[in-house]
């Protein structure tokens, strides 16, 4: 296309977000009601009762004590979800009254200098908390874990790797095979995503995006923003692995578009820009999930979601579908096209829907915790799966987990 086929959509933006973005939100805010939309508004309390394993502080204070980067991290999920539980109303101190049981191990504290995250550790970590639990009390073995829930953010769950192949190879630690886990990694589908399991936002730092709100009635001047790599050549020296190809087809089809505003370069306003910005880019990465989903919702800025199968983070609570666009992979190099094809009325809505401020404290973290923010979520999640049936308690005796499976090195006392 030209760049004359462009000045039509371009003057009907600056008209339509200029004038109409999301100004008062009182008038332009819109929920869903009657769908699952409500649902996030549900209070937890009264409706199950968690007992917290005291542990070792070496399973969690320490490692964190030892790396303070890993609060700030996009896996510190684990370490805040656990603060919380600690003064939870839901929280109970009898074990025999509990409905769940939650074992604070922080299996991700454990970052490379540049940040990245090492999960070497982790299933020795995990395998040697689990160890102590069910020796020390008598409810791991009641049910080897079917009433247990973990925090396992890593960026393929309990598969403990970075790398795709390898973490499908691996598998979910055998451990783990009954518990209920509450990971960002979704996808329908993949070996490292069991059925049952809780799908959670990545964390991104509450107060920090607080800070950089501007005014509701800017304009949206961005058509479509996105800022990270396109390409990851340290990882992927061959490229079109890293993101399956899709960033790489992204950068090539649209570096020169005018109505793509996207860069490798992460400018100091880039919480600014989301919030001036019609369509915010969530293509994939080596995980499926990114930070960049919990950043659109919050500023407001239209999820372009392009990562084929994810299951997104409180799927069964949040109108993704509603809120957010998804865009097969194979169909980047027409994203253009797509996008600009949307009718005015339905990005509209959208906007509307992602105004409504249930939506975005769902996607947050927040310390103190606020009524319907993530640590909820979960817990309303783990809630619906009440009661459990009964035939997850086991005879006495009777065992089914293997302690021995699963790759010789894990077996290494942690
Ligand atoms: C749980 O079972 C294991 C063997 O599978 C045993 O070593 C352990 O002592 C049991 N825990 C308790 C608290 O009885
Ligand atoms: C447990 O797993 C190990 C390693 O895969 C295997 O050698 C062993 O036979 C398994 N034990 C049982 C009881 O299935």
């Amino acid at each position: 296309m030209g760049v004359k086929s462009w000045i039509l959509p371009l003057l009907l933006l600056q008209i339509l977000f200029g004038k109409f973005g999301i100004a008062e939100l009182d008038q332009h805010t819109e929920r869903i009601s009657g769908s699952a939309g409500d649902v996030l508004e549900d209070d937890p309390v009264g409706r199950l009762k968690v007992f917290v394993y005291e542990l070792p502080l070496k399973y969690n204070k320490k490692i964190v004590g030892r790396d303070p980067r890993c609060l700030n991290h996009m896996f510190a999920a684990e370490i805040f979800m656990h603060r919380f539980l600690l003064t939870s109303p839901v929280r109970t101190l009898n074990p025999e009254e509990a409905d769940w049981f939650y074992t604070p191990v922080y299996t991700t504290c454990d970052l490379t200098p540049n940040g990245l995250p090492l999960p070497f550790k982790s299933p020795r970590v995990m395998r040697s908390a689990i160890q102590f639990i069910s020796t020390n009390w008598p409810y791991w073995n009641r049910t080897e874990g079917a009433d247990h829930f973990f925090l396992v953010p890593h960026d393929f769950g309990a598969c403990f790797h970075y790398q795709e192949e390898k973490a499908i190879q691996r598998g979910i630690l055998p451990l783990l095979k009954k518990a209920t886990l509450v990971q960002t990694f979704g996808q329908e589908n993949h070996v490292c995503l069991k059925e049952g399991s809780i799908i959670i936002p990545p964390y991104a730092p509450p107060q920090k995006m607080q800070a950089h709100m501007i005014t509701p009635d800017t304009p949206r001047s961005i058509f479509v923003y996105f800022r990270g790599l396109f390409y990851d050549v340290g990882n992927d020296p061959e490229g079109g692995y890293y993101a399956r190809g899709a960033r790489a087809s992204l950068w090539e089809n649209f570096k020169n578009n005018p109505l793509f505003d996207i860069s490798t370069e992460h400018p100091t306003t880039y919480y600014e820009d989301m919030q001036r910005a019609v369509f915010c880019l969530c293509p994939l990465g080596w995980a499926p999930w990114s930070p960049r989903l919990v950043e659109g919702v919050v500023f407001g800025c239209i999820p372009v979601i392009i990562a084929d199968d994810i299951v997104l983070p409180f799927a069964d609570a949040i109108p993704w579908e509603e809120i957010g666009v998804f865009v097969a992979e194979k169909d980047v190099p027409n994203l253009d096209t797509i996008l600009t094809n949307i009718p005015i009325d339905v990005i509209l809505r959208k906007q509307r829907l992602l105004a409504n401020p249930s939506m975005k404290q769902a996607m947050l973290f927040p310390q103190p915790a606020q009524p319907g923010d993530a640590f909820h979520q979960i817990l309303n999640g783990l809630a619906r799966k009440l009661p459990h049936d009964k035939s997850i308690y086991l005879k006495p005796g009777e065992r089914t987990l293997n302690w021995t499976a699963g790759p010789k090195g894990d077996l290494k006392p942690w």
